[in-house]
């Protein structure tokens, strides 16, 4: 297990963990505040995310910064991951595969970071994080208490850059992630409780 966030990409290197690793050019690690309160996981890097080798640079998140701006922070004062840290070819879906073999890269930043809340961007996030298949349409803006974090599921950024209706209920959840930051919740102890909507 790695101490601390260096250690773990220093650990995944630049070898190939799966096939993805063979296609992409840059791994897309994760950046922002490594004691960040909230954190964001979207889905998998983009173009212009696979170039740079930073997760959400594209329309997608600038989309993210202005949101974050709403509600008076900066990317660099949160956490921004991926459920996959390599491109897929062609922006196709994640295979769940490629989800597996990435999954405990990303748990392992979530352990370190030890966020208050965790954003899922998205139903590739969402799904990963909650082990659910209920879609975000139903779970967006909800919050599901976890023994160390609250889940907070939100329409993914690039949903939204063409749909208005997406855009209003990401400007109004961003609105909730301000105030649950805000509040002091306290985190069930013990096993996470059944999600009472599925
Ligand atoms: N979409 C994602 O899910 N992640 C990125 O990093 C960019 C776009």
């Amino acid at each position: 297990m790695a101490e601390n966030l260096a250690e773990l990409r220093e650990q995944m290197g630049d070898s190939a963990c799966c096939p993805l690793g063979k296609t992409r050019t840059n791994l897309v690690f994760g950046v922002g505040a490594p004691d960040a309160d909230l954190m964001f996981v979207g889905e998998a890097p983009g173009a212009n995310e696979d170039l740079k080798g930073e997760p959400f640079v594209g329309a997608a998140g600038q989309l993210l910064d202005k949101l974050l701006a709403s509600i008076g922070l900066r990317r660099d004062q949160v956490y921004i991951a991926n459920v996959l840290k390599c491109r897929p070819p062609g922006n196709r879906d994640p295979l769940p595969e490629e989800v597996e073999r990435c999954k405990p890269y990303l748990m392992e930043q979530i352990r370190l970071i030890k966020p208050k809340v965790l954003a899922t961007l998205g139903n590739h996030a969402t799904k990963l994080i909650l082990g659910t298949n209920v879609g975000i349409t139903k779970l967006h803006g909800k919050q599901i208490m976890r023994p160390d974090y609250i889940v907070f599921p939100i329409y993914h950024p690039a949903a939204a850059l063409y749909t208005p209706a997406y855009l209003a209920a990401l400007e109004e959840d961003f609105l909730k992630l301000k105030g649950l930051l805000q509040e002091d919740i306290e985190l069930p102890p013990e096993e996470p409780e059944q999600i009472s909507l599925f």
